[in-house]
């Protein structure tokens, strides 16, 4: 049998699937495990968004190919939703594209732009899927390290110019997965100047910003004025509408860039089954105080594992947005999958090593609020009892 070809021996080391397998070993054992990894919604779509589903499925028109373009119906729901929720107006025509979830779109990107040994710019820690794109397209990864004492934003000044000249493409993400950082406009403000000055393509994966808690609303980075003659920015149905499993998101933005997306699309795929995007039509333009409901139970989530753990003498930042909680090791802990293993071992509960997103995550777990408020509750008891020393040992001393 031949090997799978090198750019495939370059992805990801499969931490998320060593993790479940260690987790179901738990469970053989008899342990309850509490899974904190997989950043899936364990929430529904509100009654609208499945009675569209199903009403749908029902119409016999509706089987055949969608095409990738999409149906225009979803292109306006998307341009209406856009300028309501940012004030950014797009053309639905030019300046929107459905894919199916935004990691579609997200990991084809670099088939469109990058030729082998083209360098890409990727926050480290990031969403595998960037990574991904870039070696499947034969590209070269330049990491942005994201670190605290930059509020785990990039700093672009630091990155050498000739890099930045031979770059194409830079990706960001706010709020961000795994880190759940924020941005505010001034520093998309500089990205989409930066992009200008070096004649990069911006991509921005704004997949979470309807989870946001304290009333913060974070922005598009299309705010920016100027900012489409540079950027696409993607977003998913997957957290806002909680379509996980419907694989729906859309792309919007610099027309050029999204033709090129299409293309490498329109070879490959044949567009969202029709059902879908219209089940999309109905979560965009419907009812939205349920979205805010939504994000009301995450902050909950939150404050319950947050304020629980920092309670134990954990200090961990609290996220204003994100279903994530990016956690630093505790004190004695250098490796976050050696951490990672003795939490699963100690306590049933699983978290992610940082490691898994990229280098600069190997100093801190990631911890996903997708289980309900019982569960955070008792998360936070276990790791009091089987930490006892080290809730004691790491107080004010975490790295
Ligand atoms: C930052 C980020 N972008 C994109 C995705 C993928 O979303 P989708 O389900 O739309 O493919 C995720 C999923 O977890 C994510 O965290």
């Amino acid at each position: 049998m031949p090997k799978t070809a090198e750019r495939v021996q370059q992805l990801g080391s499969g931490i998320f699937s060593e993790l479940d397998v260690l987790r179901k070993q738990k469970e053989q054992e008899g342990v309850k495990t509490i899974n904190l990894s997989i950043g899936s919604p364990d929430l529904p779509p509100a009654a609208h968004i499945k009675k569209a589903l199903q009403a749908e499925m029902d119409n016999s028109n509706n089987y055949g190919y969608p095409l990738t373009d999409g149906l225009p119906a979803f292109k306006e729901a998307v341009a209406q939703w856009y300028e309501k929720r940012f004030q950014v107006p797009l053309n639905p025509g030019t300046e929107v594209l459905p894919v199916m979830g935004s990691q579609d779109g997200l990991g084809h990107l670099g088939l469109a732009y990058l030729n082998p040994g083209d360098i890409a710019l990727v926050p480290d820690p990031g969403y595998p899927v960037y990574t991904a794109g870039v070696l499947l397209a034969g590209g070269v990864k330049y990491p942005l390290p994201l670190v605290a004492e930059n509020k785990f934003l990039p700093d672009l000044q630091a990155i050498p110019r000739e890099i930045a000249w031979a770059a194409k493409l830079m990706y960001l993400n706010y709020p961000n997965n795994p880190v759940a950082a924020i941005a505010d406009l001034d520093f998309f403000e500089e990205a989409v100047a930066f992009a200008k000055e070096y004649d990069l393509i911006l991509c921005h994966d704004l997949a979470y910003s309807e989870l946001a808690y304290d009333g913060y609303r974070p922005p598009s980075l299309l705010e920016v004025p100027g900012a489409k003659d540079v950027a696409i920015e993607f977003h998913s149905f997957s957290k806002t509408f909680c379509m996980a499993g419907c694989r729906l998101g859309f792309v919007v933005g610099n027309q050029e860039i999204i033709e090129g997306l299409a293309t490498v699309k329109s070879n490959i795929d044949f567009g969202v089954f029709k059902p879908i995007q219209k089940a999309g039509i109905a979560a965009l333009t419907g009812p939205d105080d349920w979205v805010k409901e939504n994000a009301a139970i995450y902050q909950r989530r939150r404050d319950i594992l947050v304020d629980g753990l920092n309670a134990l003498g954990w200090q961990i930042e609290k996220p204003k947005a994100s279903m994530f909680v990016w956690a630093p090791l505790p004190y004695g802990y250098t490796s976050s999958m050696q951490f990672s293993l003795d939490l699963l071992e100690k306590t049933g509960v699983v978290v992610v090593p940082g490691v898994a997103f990229g280098e600069q995550g190997d100093r801190y777990v990631r911890m996903a609020l997708v289980v309900e408020e019982n569960l955070l509750e008792e998360a936070v008891a276990r790791i009091g009892r089987a930490f006892a020393s080290f809730s004691s040992s790491v107080a004010g001393e975490l790295p």
